[in-house]
């Protein structure tokens, strides 16, 4: 296995076996306000929504996790097969394992043998400033094909690159590469943040490159710096432990990520908020707070990592979760949800 394999293996396997989310759940301070003359009925409400020109059943989106070695195949295609079931996004996690080592390809392109509406290719920031231009765009159209994607992501993972070992912390010339990136790529572009949110100010300075929108990727849920500290505590990497417990808690809450996003873009973009959306609830918040979309990764991640049935049953409850509280709330259609009542204690 090469490094990249192990580690892909081993952050899923952390992830599934100790505690590696915030010490907070933002999303416990966001309420909606409950109507208790909805004036609709449940069966009425009305999940559809358009993202990226594609049409999905309801605003969730799987959140890109994994791929890169041998069982992370299985896992995606428990994934793959929920967002073809009730036709979600789907993204895939960072395809730099398959770039290294083609014979992983399938890995990630399970997914393609599912009619899915809407899938994300996937890549590390850093990744694509090492690279540079030209071989960005070959790499990611190789990326983009073995996963049929709709959209490329480029994850925005500093975070993880400064707690971690072996991480490649370059970020000068990012935002140029992205840039770059967005205006010669025949996809459109979106970032993602991998848990540590993105800012208003940072908003505003990608809103001026052409990317097609923003995955908030905030705190609150899975934190990459408890992740890393239990990996350098495996091999007893004493520095690298003590810096996941350090940054364990760092970054923007999800729900002030999607508020900044949203004001510093002017909701131009498309928002996809993701991070610590537990069930449908939470989603619900997302979506009142001008999320287009919710996405989820961890709450997945076990049930995928299980069977297809619970990856099935994690999936239905969450949208009928979100039917429940859009009906609480009386919004019959996700546009509406920008209008309901929210209190927010953050
Ligand atoms: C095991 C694991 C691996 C992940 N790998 C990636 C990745 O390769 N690329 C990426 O953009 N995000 C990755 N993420 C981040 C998720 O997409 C998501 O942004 C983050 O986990 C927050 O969502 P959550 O709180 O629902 O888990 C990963 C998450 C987990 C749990």
């Amino acid at each position: 296995m090469t490094q990249t394999e192990t580690r892909k293996d081993e952050h899923v396997k952390i992830s599934l076996e100790s505690d590696v989310s915030s010490h907070h759940n933002y999303w416990d301070d966001v309420q909606l306000v409950h109507n208790a003359l909805p004036e609709i009925d449940k069966e009425e409400v009305d999940l559809k929504v358009d993202l990226f020109g594609k049409k999905l059943g309801a605003p969730v989106i799987v959140s890109g996790m994994t791929g890169g070695y041998s069982k992370a195949k299985k896992i995606n295609e428990n994934l793959a097969s929920a967002a073809e079931k009730f036709q979600l996004g789907m993204g895939v996690g960072s395809q730099r394992a398959a770039i290294e080592n083609p014979e992983l390809m399938d890995t990630y392109g399970v997914i393609r043998n599912y009619d899915i509406p809407l899938r994300f290719a996937n890549i590390g920031a850093s990744q694509i400033v090492l690279w540079g231009h030209e071989k960005t765009l070959e790499n990611a159209n190789i990326m983009i094909d073995m996963v049929d994607a709709d959209v490329f992501v480029v994850c925005l993972n500093f975070l993880q690159e400064v707690v971690q070992a072996e991480g490649e912390a370059h970020a000068k010339g990012c935002l140029n590469a992205i840039k770059n990136l967005a205006e010669d790529l025949d996809k459109p572009v979106i970032v993602k943040e991998s848990g540590a949110g993105i800012s208003g100010e940072v908003a505003g300075r990608l809103i001026k490159t052409r990317i097609a929108g923003v995955d908030v990727g905030g705190a609150g849920g899975t934190s990459f710096s408890a992740i890393e500290h239990y990996r350098a505590k495996m091999i007893g990497d004493k520095l690298h432990e003590r810096g996941g417990i350090t940054f364990w808690d760092w970054g923007i809450p999800t729900p002030s990520s999607i508020l900044g996003v949203g004001e510093a873009t002017d909701w131009k973009l498309p928002i996809i908020g993701t991070g610590g959306i537990r069930h449908g609830l939470d989603a619900a918040r997302a979506l009142a707070l001008g999320a287009n979309a919710a996405g989820i990764a961890h709450a997945l991640l076990t049930p995928a990592s299980r069977d297809e049935k619970s990856t099935l049953f994690e999936v239905e409850a969450i949208i009928k979760e979100l039917r429940a509280a859009m009906f609480l709330v009386g919004a019959e259609k996700v546009s509406k949800m920008k209008d309901v009542g929210v209190e927010i204690w953050i």
